[in-house]
C-alpha cells in the first residue's frame, strides 16, 4: 500500500497490484456487490444497536429506576457487549471502507502522552484480569507526533484490548520508545499467551485469529490486527510483532523517522 499526499496532509491510502494484505488489490464486480452488501449490513445492524445501547444508558443513569443489583448487572453486561458489538460493526465498516479506498487519515501534531495514559484507563473496559498489572512508561517532554488521533486510538485500543484478551497474568505495559524528545517506537507489551512462530504473519491477515481452539475461547472476529496494520500505514507508521509462545507479545508501532 502506498501513500498519497495533498497539500492539507489528508493520505489516502493506494491499493497496489499483487499487494496479499487486506487492502487487496482488484475490486472486482463481485467483491464489490460483496463490499456494498455489507456496508449496507453493518449500517443496519448499527441503528437497532445504537437504540439498545441508549435505552441501556438510560436505564442507568436513572436514578428512579429500581433495580436490584442483580438486575443491574445484568443491565451492564447488555452495555457492555453491545459496545463490544458496535466496535466490531465498526471495523468492519472501516475495513470495507479501506478495501474501497475511501479511507482516509488526517495528520496533525499529537501529544502522546494524554492519548498513552487514556488508552490505560480503557483496560476496565476491556476487562482486565485481576491478576494482570498495567501501566505506562513514557519520558518526559516529548516532541508531538504527526497522527490521526482518532486512528491512532482506535489502533491502541485493539492492540490493548488483543493484550486483555490474550493475557492471564503478570502485566501490561505500554511503552513509549524515544531518542530524546523524539518518539520512536510505541509498544504493547503482555505477558500473556503468545503467538507460535508460524502465526506471526497470518493474525495480521483480516478474519485469521491464530490457534484456532485457544482463541475462539475468547470473543473475537479476527479483524483488530489487519485493520490496525492498514491504519498505521496509512498514518506511514509499522505495525509488527515479537513474541515467545506462552510467554507473551510485544507489539509495536515504529514511527517514521522524522524529516
Ligand atoms: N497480545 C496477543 N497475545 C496473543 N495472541 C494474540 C495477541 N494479539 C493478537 N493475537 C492473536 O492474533 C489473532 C488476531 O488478532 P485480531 O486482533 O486481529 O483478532 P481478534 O482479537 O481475534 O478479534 P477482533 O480484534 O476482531 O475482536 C488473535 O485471534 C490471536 O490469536
Ligand atoms: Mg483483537
Amino acid at each position: 500500500m502506498s501513500i498519497e499526499s495533498t497539500e492539507d496532509q489528508e493520505l489516502t491510502p493506494r491499493l497496489e497490484e499483487g499487494s496479499a494484505d487486506l487492502a487487496s488489490p482488484r475490486v472486482d464486480e463481485a467483491s464489490r456487490s460483496k463490499i456494498d452488501f455489507l456496508d449496507r449490513m453493518s449500517h443496519e445492524l448499527r441503528t437497532p444497536l445504537n437504540s439498545v445501547l441508549g435505552f441501556t444508558n438510560v436505564l442507568l443513569k436513572n436514578k428512579k429506576f429500581d433495580s436490584s443489583p442483580r438486575e443491574l448487572d445484568y443491565l451492564q453486561r447488555i452495555r457492555l457487549n453491545g459496545m463490544h458489538l458496535l466496535d466490531l460493526i465498526n471495523d468492519l465498516l472501516d475495513l470495507n471502507r479501506i478495501e474501497r479506498g475511501e479511507m482516509t487519515v488526517n495528520l496533525k501534531d499529537l501529544d502522546l502522552k494524554p492519548l498513552i495514559e487514556e488508552t490505560l484507563d480503557q483496560l476496565e473496559y476491556f476487562g482486565l484480569n485481576k491478576n494482570v498489572e498495567a501501566h505506562t512508561v513514557v519520558p518526559p517532554n516529548l516532541d508531538p507526533i504527526p497522527a490521526d488521533e482518532s486512528r491512532l486510538r482506535q489502533v491502541l485500543r485493539n492492540l490493548i484490548g488483543n493484550a486483555v484478551k490474550f493475557t492471564n497474568e503478570g502485566s501490561i505495559i505500554l511503552r513509549v520508545e524515544a531518542e530524546g524528545p523524539t518518539v520512536r517506537k510505541i509498544h504493547v507489551e503482555d505477558t500473556g499467551m503468545g503467538v507460535a512462530p508460524e502465526l506471526a504473519k497470518t493474525i495480521f491477515l483480516a478474519f485469521e485469529q491464530g490457534d484456532g481452539a485457544k482463541t475462539r475461547a475468547q470473543q473475537g472476529s479476527g479483524l483488530g490486527l489487519a485493520l490496525s496494520r492498514a491504519l498505521c500505514e496509512m498514518m506511514g507508521m509499522q505495525l509488527s510483532m515479537e513474541s515467545v509462545l506462552g510467554k507473551g507479545s510485544t507489539f509495536t508501532i515504529t514511527l517514521p523517522p522524522p524529516s
